[in-house]
């Protein structure tokens, strides 16, 4: 064994986004690419000599290599210990709570969340402070910096360290301690929900469906949805994480999980149905015949939370990302508790769950999660409605129709428009900020603008500012139209349209989304030309 230090050259384009670097994977294999990128995460935080480190990802296509890699360059750089999950694997709220509970200076994660994997598909690698969140831009801005003037990588040679047994090894002056996946994860959540009160509903012969989709949540489901809580075998499907997620992508959306939402709505239906993405941290809750939006999620986890044991004490507040629905303002409002609106991405939800100022938290990008770690969390998002109905022995349905009469129903649904020209899209945001000032009163379609802005995010833990963080526009009758740029698209632009409309009239609760959002659809052309600037007559996604 022999520790190296290897001249590099500065690789362009390794800026982290939201959710730390992606590339495609080959990118990642090209030669130095992962070592440049892993020493000046190393470097961007300080230098790690003594450290201690979680390491593990979602099992796509290459994970093994890279941990590997990572494992020799940390204890070339001096770490004291690292904790990784046995074959490499961790889901990101899994790496996020060993993170936290060993009070570790932080982890590294390799997921590209819920984009494909495989040799021609993402990869992805992050950096997570120690409270076990996304790192902030103060941090990744460093490593960037240090992306650009790296001129060596240190790194140990060695043969592979095997860590597909459970226990410790050494490497160097290194400690590795290989750790199952799923147990300090499944143990954190026996002790935030009554999974006796769960049991008692599985055993009275409520069923369920869980997609893994042939991701790294899999293992996570069978052990505690099966094996702890006695859904019957086989509720968990695909549930074998593969290096290329079956050819698939694991979103969970009505559009990747399309299988689970056909049984859902066929008359097989099981009571119960949800997915989870690659890394495990977003999730899809559906109903028998009862689609649940993220956004709704949030409102109905927010109003019932106090059924399950960890927030019996009611939360604090609740946060949500901006383009998600106001439906879980609308709660914390009924319920006298503060509520969030902050940028896109999970990092900003950090310093208010730090502070004790929000408890859950959510996107309507399939992301809800609470105060337990400081990632979303999908596994987490399936128990705290299992533990719902275990309580209220409602159907999901049934649930949802009680919500939305008890608090009015957002109507919602966002729009994509993927790989559009970049220009055209720079073009067309341009466009709405240069109206934005004149647009308050006037009447565009039906609807009469409220207020228009481009959102800015003031953190009212930190007082640092966001800004551009996507152009608002609110109407008078409670609707609201949001216009994005996507942050994590690898090719060209991705347009997306948040569409909104608040619905108080009791008879109009059971409407197609998209025939209720029509008038918000209609006004949304009519305010940006979308169809005209990016020459698209719809969108390519629907959610
Ligand atoms: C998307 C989602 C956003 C989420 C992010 C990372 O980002 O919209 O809510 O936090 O993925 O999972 P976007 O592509 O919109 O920038
Ligand atoms: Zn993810």
């Amino acid at each position: 064994m022999q520790q190296m230090t290897i001249a590099t050259q500065p690789i362009e384009g390794q800026k982290p986004g939201t959710s730390g670097l992606r590339k495609k994977t080959k990118v990642f294999m090209g030669p130095h690419f992962l070592e440049n990128y892993v020493q000046a995460i190393f470097d961007g935080i300080g230098g790690i000599d003594g450290a201690t480190l979680v390491v593990g990802g979602d099992g796509r296509y290459f994970n093994d290599r890279a941990i590997q890699v990572i494992l020799r360059m940390a204890a070339a750089n001096g770490a004291a210990k690292v904790i990784v999950g046995k074959d490499g694997i961790l889901s990101t709220p899994a790496a996020s709570h060993l993170i936290r509970k060993n009070k570790t200076d932080g982890g590294l994660i390799l997921s590209a969340s819920h984009n494909p994997g495989g040799i021609d598909e993402d990869f992805g690698l992050k950096y997570n402070g120690p409270n076990g969140g996304p790192a902030p831009e103060s941090v990744t801005d460093k490593i960037f910096a240090r992306t650009q003037t790296i001129r060596e990588y240190r790194i140990m040679e060695t043969t592979d360290i095997n860590i597909g047994d459970v226990g410790s090894l050494s490497l160097g002056g290194m400690s590795i301690e290989v750790v199952d996946p799923v147990t300090e994860y499944a143990a954190l959540m026996e002790e935030l929900f009554d999974f006796g009160a769960i049991r008692a509903l599985f055993a009275e012969g409520f069923t369920l469906r869980f997609d893994a989709m042939h991701a790294v949540t899999g293992p996570y489901a069978t052990e505690i949805l099966e094996n702890r809580l006695g859904a019957a075998k086989g509720s968990v499907v695909n549930a074998t994480p593969l290096p290329d997620f079956g050819g698939g992508h694991p979103d969970p959306n009505p559009i990747w999980a399309h299988e689970l939402m056909t049984l859902m709505m066929g008359s097989d239906a099981p009571d119960f149905g949800a997915a989870s993405d690659g890394d495990g941290d977003r999730n899809m809750i559906v109903g028998r015949a009862a689609y649940v939006t993220p956004s709704d999620s949030l409102a109905v986890l927010t109003a019932n939370a106090h059924l399950a044991p960890a927030y019996r004490r009611g939360l604090a507040g609740v946060a949500r990302s901006m383009p998600t629905s106001a439906a879980a303002d609308r709660v914390a409002d009924a319920l006298g508790i503060e509520h969030f609106e902050t940028p896109t991405g999970w990092k900003f939800f950090g310093n208010l769950l730090d502070a004790g100022r929000a408890t859950l938290c959510g996107e309507e990008s399939a992301g809800t999660g609470s105060d337990h770690v400081r990632e979303k969390d999908g596994l987490w998002a399936v128990l705290l409605w299992l533990n719902i109905l275990a309580e209220r022995r409602l159907s999901v349905a049934e649930i949802l129709a009680e919500h939305w009469a008890t608090y009015g129903r957002n109507y919602y649904s966002r729009h994509d428009y993927e790989g559009v020209d970049t220009d055209a899209a720079n073009g067309l945001m341009d466009a709405l900020r240069a109206a934005l000032p004149d647009l308050a009163g006037t009447l565009v379609g039906d609807l009469t603008v409220d207020m228009a802005d481009e959102f800015e995010y003031l953190d009212p833990v930190d007082g640092s500012t966001s800004s551009a963080q996507g152009i608002r526009v609110g109407f008078t009758n409670g609707a609201r139209v949001v216009f994005r740029l996507s942050g994590t698209g690898t090719e060209g632009a991705t347009l997306r349209v948040y569409l909104e409309h608040l619905e108080l009239d009791p008879t109009q609760m059971q409407r197609d989304p998209q025939d209720a959002l029509s008038k918000v659809i209609a006004t949304a052309e009519a305010l940006a030309g979308i169809k005209a600037r990016t020459g698209r007559a719809a969108p390519d996604v629907i959610t």
